[in-house]
């Protein structure tokens, strides 16, 4: 899959989504990240800038038009976007299933907004989809967009070496993981729960899915409720 993240502060993106698995990823030819500069787009030769007042007296500079609209439009020339993403804190929040939605799609567009926000018309116009992290404002869009880039990319057949491991992560069935204990069997007497030093496979994934349901139940109820 392609991911095209458009930003205004490419530095804040190259060193998050160059490390470890989602570097390997992309390296494994997997997942191809490129990242634009906004101000590229820009139509003024000597600030590159891209924003302006708002109309209205509002406070606070608008992302315009232009650059953005010229950037998306030379993109979707050389591919289709399947889906033309605004991080944005009013959008739907993020979650799993999300991840792994967007993780089936070929090529994705995400935009990172900063000052006040973009120019409302290419929300209304180019932008197919809004996410937001969480129920908080960041300065922009970039850590939001690093954080959705590494969550698809990390469930791409492949990506983790062990596959089991990324179907057995938290929230992939609704569930909290269960606790995960490595050697030594006992340090300062505390101690790896006996059954999974029992070897007996069957009772080991029961008493991992209790474990999970019991974590789920106890820290994050709302998972368990039926939509
Ligand atoms: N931009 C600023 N805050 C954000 C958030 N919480 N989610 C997505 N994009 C954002």
């Amino acid at each position: 899959m392609r991911i095209d993240i458009i930003t205004v502060l490419p530095e804040l993106l190259t060193g998050p989504l160059d490390q470890s698995i989602i570097k390997r990823a992309q390296q494994k030819g997997l997942a191809e990240i490129h990242i634009h500069n906004l101000r590229d787009w820009s139509t003024d030769l000597r600030h590159r800038r891209v924003d302006d007042y708002a109309f209205g007296g509002t406070a606070g500079m608008v992302m315009q038009c232009e650059p953005i609209d010229r950037c998306i439009s030379e993109l979707s020339a050389q591919r289709h976007y399947d889906e033309v993403i605004f991080v944005t804190p009013d959008g739907e929040t993020f979650n799993q299933h999300i991840a792994n939605d967007l993780s089936m799609k070929e090529n994705l567009i995400i935009l990172c907004g900063h000052y006040k926000g973009i120019d409302y018309r290419i929300r209304e116009h180019l932008i197919t989809r809004e996410i937001s992290i969480g129920d908080y404002v960041l300065t922009g869009g970039e850590l939001p967009a690093a954080i959705i880039a590494d969550a698809v990319i990390r469930v791409l057949p492949g990506a983790i070496g062990d596959e089991q491991s990324a179907l057995s992560d938290s929230f992939q069935d609704d569930l909290l993981a269960p606790p995960v204990y490595t050697r030594p069997a006992e340090y300062k007497g505390w101690k790896v729960p006996d059954i999974l030093l029992s070897g007996h496979e069957r009772k080991i994934r029961e008493w991992e899915h209790e474990q999970a349901l019991e974590r789920t139940r106890r820290l994050r109820p709302d998972l368990l409720k039926e939509d």
